[in-house]
């Protein structure tokens, strides 16, 4: 396929883009205005090849849009394209609003008009928090943080869009990624690199919250499974084949990393935070999806990489990332 990948530089983005060159040769370009999250050092491994091309662009802005379309003449838009720290949109949401609202808008117009295939790129976190079972493509939204109630907003504009023009539209909904390429704002990333400098570990509350992980490279494929099989108009869940409190996830870094449970720190809560996320993926089992990756195994997996990647994370961790730190944390990186 020829694809426009669009915040393909990003964690996920940039898995899913090497998965369609490297596993089914299509021809990928990729639209990405590469804020502090977008880098495109995550294109080191494929980065030469003909397949691939790079605009620098944001997808609220319409004439870059236009001319990535020109460009790459794809057959299909895939969006991944967002702000996507729940503590930044708690914070500052202004770039929330404008990538998820208006920067879907703007991807959906362009595909109206060039009548391209459609996939969004979207979250567990717009049906909220969950006690018990598992929420299906048919639970209603309740996002709860600006982060999630712009992501939902930018789903429903989607299914508008599919219901009132008939763009072939279809929204692939994941539960929390982890892997390689993560920027460390993220729990499991950052508390490795903690864990490895000898930083403090910040669990937030108590600790006891519980997350659905999924391996990026299993959302990755689940993705293309929507966007080559999946009906238009229809959203798909991808869960993880594990769900783990967010006190056992720090404990299993600690193990791997050969740091000491002293120094965990419990810290001030997240406003708002949800308890628990968790997906039922039946639907998308059915296009014949499965997750490959456990989480202790993609886990321990993912921490070597840390260990063993320093280049990719040391200019994250002594630039900007230090200041970002400082102010959510209150206390600076050794
Ligand atoms: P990321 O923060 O690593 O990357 C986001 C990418 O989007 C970056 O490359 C950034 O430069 C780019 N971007 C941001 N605003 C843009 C704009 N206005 N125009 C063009 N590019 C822009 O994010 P990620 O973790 O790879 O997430 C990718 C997608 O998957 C997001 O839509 C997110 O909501 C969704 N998702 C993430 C998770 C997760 O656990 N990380 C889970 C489910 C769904
Ligand atoms: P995060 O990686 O931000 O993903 P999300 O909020 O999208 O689930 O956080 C995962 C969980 O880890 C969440 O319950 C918040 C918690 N958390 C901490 O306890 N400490 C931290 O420093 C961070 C970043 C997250």
């Amino acid at each position: 396929m020829k694809l426009l990948v669009c915040g393909g530089a990003g964690f996920i983005g940039s898995t899913f883009v090497r998965q369609r060159l490297l596993e089914h040769g299509d021809e990928v370009a990729v639209l990405d205005k590469l804020t502090y999250a977008g880098r495109k050092e995550n294109f080191d491994d494929f980065a030469e090849s003909a397949s691939f091309r790079f605009v620098h662009g944001a997808i609220e802005d319409a004439a870059a849009v236009a001319s990535a379309i020109e460009l790459a003449a794809p057959e299909a838009i895939v969006n991944f394209a967002a702000e996507t720290h729940v503590d930044r949109s708690i914070a500052e949401p202004d770039a929330f609003v404008k990538t998820h609202a208006l920067g879907t808008y703007v991807l959906l117009e362009a595909a109206r008009a060039s009548e391209l295939r459609y996939v969004q790129v979207s979250t567990d976190e717009v049906y909220g928090s969950i006690e018990s079972g598992s929420f299906t493509e048919q639970s209603p939204l309740a996002p709860s943080s600006p982060y999630s109630a712009t992501k939902a907003g930018a789903d429903l504009l989607v299914q508008g869009y599919f219901h009132t023009y008939g763009l072939r539209a279809s929204i692939a909904r994941g539960s929390n990624n982890y892997g390689p390429y993560q920027y460390p704002e993220k729990l499991i990333p950052l508390m490795v690199l903690n864990a490895l400098h000898g930083d403090a570990l910040p669990v937030y509350g108590d600790g006891m919250q519980v997350r659905n992980w999924i391996h990026a490279t299993d959302f990755a494929r689940a993705i293309g499974d929507v966007l080559e099989h999946g009906v238009p108009g229809e959203v798909y869940n991808a869960g993880g084949p594990d769900e783990e409190a967010n006190i056992d996830v720090v404990k299993r870094i600690i193990a791997a990393t050969g740091a000491s449970e002293s120094q965990i720190e419990y810290v001030r809560d997240r406003p708002g935070h949800d308890r628990r996320y968790s997906l039922s993926s039946e639907k998308v089992r059915a296009l014949g999806w499965e997750p490959r990756v456990r989480f202790a195994e993609g886990l321990e997996q993912t921490v070597a990489w840390y260990r063993d990647n320093a280049s990719w994370w040391e200019p994250i961790r002594s630039g900007d990332y230090r200041a970002y730190y400082e102010r959510q944390y209150g206390r600076s990186l050794a």
